[in-house]
């Protein structure tokens, strides 16, 4: 017998405050992104796999193109994990590759493209829909925890 429960007591000593003091919550697991892309196959299905400070963390894949939206009250982060994609605005547009991160002012219409498909990191308040300020038959209004 490994294991004398009696002799190896990890339990704190009792002391007279120890009544109101709150137990600590659980520490979070790691996240492997990897691992949690391997989960799903849908595109432009924004997963949740954080929250902190009002934000997600989302995770999502995408190919071919979204649609012509704006976020009138957010920023936008795109961070590739892999494959590439293009983010048109009405007058430029800028390519990511794997490990390139862009931010879309609020108020600026984009529209994401990916013809060979692409897996992305998003950060965005809890409110942020993905098809901004429209709604379209690939919105996504509750969004999954993976
Ligand atoms: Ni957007």
């Amino acid at each position: 017998m490994l294991l004398h429960p009696q002799a190896n007591c990890t339990t704190a000593p009792k002391t007279a405050s120890s009544g109101t003091q709150k137990r600590k919550p659980p520490m979070p697991d790691k996240i492997n992104l990897v691992n949690k892309l391997a989960l799903f196959d849908e595109t432009w299905t924004p997963k949740i796999i954080g929250a902190l400070n009002g934000q997600l963390v989302k995770l999502a894949k995408l190919q071919g193109d979204l649609t012509w939206h704006t976020h009138t009250g957010e920023d936008e982060l795109f961070l590739v994990l892999e494959g590439s994609l293009t983010i048109q605005f009405r007058d430029s547009e800028v390519h990511l590759e794997q490990g390139d991160m862009y931010i879309v002012p609020k108020g600026i219409e984009h529209n994401p493209v990916s013809p060979e498909g692409a897996s992305v990191l998003l950060f965005e308040p809890e409110a942020t829909k993905h098809t901004g300020n429209l709604i379209i038959d690939q919105t996504v209004t509750d969004q999954q925890w993976i």
